[in-house]
């Protein structure tokens, strides 16, 4: 099968033509006002206060995958979110009253625009588009989910790194008085996560903003979080408040807390077991405890857009 490069895709093939031409040209006129460049006309990616709100302007993606979709309650319920407690129910529990707002976003590092955003403006420049995409977690559970989400490849393309960028690194917000987690050491706090600049501009990961057309809920990492579904879920890095382009190969939080279990890459791979359990199976949730495990997909089963980013590394050390 024809694998194309995430470099030959076409962002007007990934969004609809008007908007991808309506993005250009505010993208034109920011980089005529330079730094100050998110303050500008709004196109589509808005995220209303209001608790269930519907989010405007959602456009549909072809990368979204045909299959039922997990709950909200699923979605909702069922979480890893150590800032909120190490339970799974515990971030539903613990988050209701977190305010996502007023939130700020760094951007900086090896880049010619950076600076400190409005959550609101962030994302204004880009078009907020539904994917539907399979999620594994390392615990061998999975779950599909309707996210929205704002393309990764965008955001870094318009913050322009330099030749000297190999890596994005992401940080979540770390403030123990909103979030209890943090009041205990089982992680170094704040939560880090990191792509290599390839992995970041493949079409397929997200900035998710929204689940089912609302906006995203506390325990799923709102206002926004990283999605990279031919990944393990741990890499999907929730509330974040910085995006620092690098050089070196940032540390991230699972790896420094479990070097032997958990990896840079953390893709998916059926065929490298965990060291205290086989990957090669998975439970989707909603199914019932008693339904029959599925096989875990190379990928994540999302090979044919992503394998090329890994030609030539050894998966099983690279893991
Ligand atoms: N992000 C932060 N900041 N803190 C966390 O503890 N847990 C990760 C990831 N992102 C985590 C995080 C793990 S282990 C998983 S499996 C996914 O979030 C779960 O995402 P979900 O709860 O939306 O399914």
């Amino acid at each position: 099968m024809l694998i194309r490069k995430a470099e030959d895709i076409r962002p007007s093939e990934i969004t609809s033509k008007s908007n991808y031409l309506n993005r250009r040209n505010f993208l034109k006129s920011a980089g005529a006002i330079g730094g100050s460049a998110l303050a500008g006309p709004a196109l589509s990616a808005v995220v209303p206060v209001e608790e269930h709100a519907k989010i405007p302007n959602i456009a549909t993606s072809r990368f979204s995958k045909e299959e039922r979709n997990n709950s909200l309650e699923d979605i909702s319920t069922y979480n890893n979110y150590y800032e909120f407690g190490t339970g799974k129910a515990d971030p539903h529990k613990y988050s209701q009253k977190f305010k996502p707002r007023p939130w700020k976003i760094t951007v900086d590092g090896e880049a010619e625009e950076t600076g400190t955003y409005d959550f609101d403006d962030f994302i204004k420049p880009f078009d907020a588009e539904e994917r539907i995409y399979r999620m594994r977690c390392v615990e061998a559970w999975s779950m599909v989910i309707p996210w929205v989400g704002i393309s990764l490849a965008e955001v870094v393309k318009r913050f322009k790194p330099t030749s000297k960028a190999k890596y994005v690194a992401f940080t979540t917000l770390h403030d123990p008085s909103r979030m209890p987690g943090q009041r205990s050491r089982v992680l170094d706090w704040p939560y880090r996560e990191g792509l290599t600049i390839a992995e970041a501009t493949n079409p397929l990961a997200i900035l998710a903003i929204g689940i089912y057309g609302e906006a995203l809920p506390n325990q799923n990492g709102a206002p926004i979080r990283l999605v990279t579904p031919w990944k393990y879920g741990f890499k999907g890095i929730k509330g974040i408040v910085r995006m620092s382009f690098v050089e070196k190969q940032p540390r991230t939080s699972w790896n420094l807390s479990a070097p032997q279990e958990y990896g840079f890459y953390a893709n998916v791979n059926p065929d490298v077991d965990h060291p205290r359990w086989s990957q090669a199976r998975e439970r989707r949730i909603g199914t019932g405890l008693f339904a029959d495990k599925i096989p875990t997909r190379m990928f994540n089963g999302y090979g044919e857009q992503v394998a090329d980013l890994y030609k030539g590394l050894d998966l099983r050390k690279n893991f």
